[in-house]
């Protein structure tokens, strides 16, 4: 049973800026909701009660927004209607929200290393705080959940991307060994599209054996002077398989500008308290 799931939620979110100069970029909001309150009921939602949030210097608005706030909660229990009341309730009663704090930013990779002692020996989810994944048949976290409960290794949720958009994604080579599952053989970040072994791009979301936490004390700094996860799950890869699942769903990349707005519109589309002439406007948009 998976039973842990970390989200690394430390990073700077400098393409982001100015917003996260002092707001976490796992609080910009897709409409009234922020982005790790996704992530965080996509962990619920898939059977995973106990989640590390790996935090940071100038990010306690995340560990506020999962707290109980009796302030704000007592001024809503008076209202007659109950609604804003519960939905506040709900929040804070999503699940068991630890939090750890990365003191340097030294990158994903050791942003996961922080999560060892809580996780132990055992398998876990990763999902990355600032990419939401929507699904509407199951949580992509469950999908990966259920390739696990079948091989009982590694696996990460991928998605094709266009030939020509390779080189912003890290990407896996392998062989395909049912209609969405590929054993890996390798994974490379960012390549030139002549060189991409396929276009099969990491989505943010992973499970992983606590072999994973050797490796990454053993990987050197890579990429950006930090400590990568994709170097350390190639190391993992030399001594266990590793799968890759095509999810079904769609991702949204909260950290990019331009994702981010299509994601407010696509979220808007859904939202039922919208007129239907503004969700009109909005499909004109997409
Ligand atoms: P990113 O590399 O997209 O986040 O990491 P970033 O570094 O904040 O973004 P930019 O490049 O400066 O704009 C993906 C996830 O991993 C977390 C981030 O918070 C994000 O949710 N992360 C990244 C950490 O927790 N620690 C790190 O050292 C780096």
């Amino acid at each position: 049973m998976i039973t842990k799931a970390v989200i690394p939620a430390a990073g700077f979110g400098t393409r982001f800026l100015p917003i996260t100069k002092a707001i976490p970029k796992e609080m910009i909001p897709i409409i009234d909701t922020p982005t790790i309150q996704y992530v965080v009921e996509e962990a619920v939602d898939s059977g995973i009660e106990d989640i590390l949030i790996i935090s940071g210097k100038d990010k306690r608005a995340i560990e506020d927004h999962f707290d109980s706030n009796p302030a704000l909660e007592s001024r809503l229990a008076e209202k007659a209607d109950q609604s804003w009341y519960k939905m506040v309730r709900h929040i804070s009663n999503l699940a068991n929200i630890h939090i750890i704090r990365q003191k340097e930013l030294n990158g994903l990779g050791d942003a996961i290393r922080h999560a060892r002692w809580h996780v132990g020996n055992h398998p876990f989810a990763i999902l990355l705080g600032d990419t939401i994944l929507h699904s509407d048949s199951k949580p992509v976290t469950r999908q990966l959940i259920d390739v696990y409960r079948e091989y009982h290794q590694s696996v990460v949720a991928v998605q094709r991307v266009p030939q020509d958009k390779v080189s912003r994604y890290g990407i896996v080579g392998g062989h395909k060994i049912s209609e969405n599952i590929w054993e890996m053989t390798e994974m490379i970040e960012k390549p030139a599209p002549e060189t991409a072994p396929s276009n099969l791009a990491f989505a943010g979301r992973y499970i992983l054996t606590a072999s994973i936490f050797d490796k990454l004390d053993e990987t050197p700094r890579g990429k950006n002077d930090e400590i990568q996860l994709t170097d350390a799950m190639k190391a993992l890869l030399a001594d266990e398989k590793t799968f890759a699942c095509i999810f079904d769903g769609k991702r949204y990349d909260i950290g990019n500008k331009l994702d981010y707005l299509k994601t407010l519109v696509e979220y808007g589309l859904r939202r039922e308290e919208f007129s239907d002439d503004f969700r009109t406007f909005l499909k004109t948009v997409i």
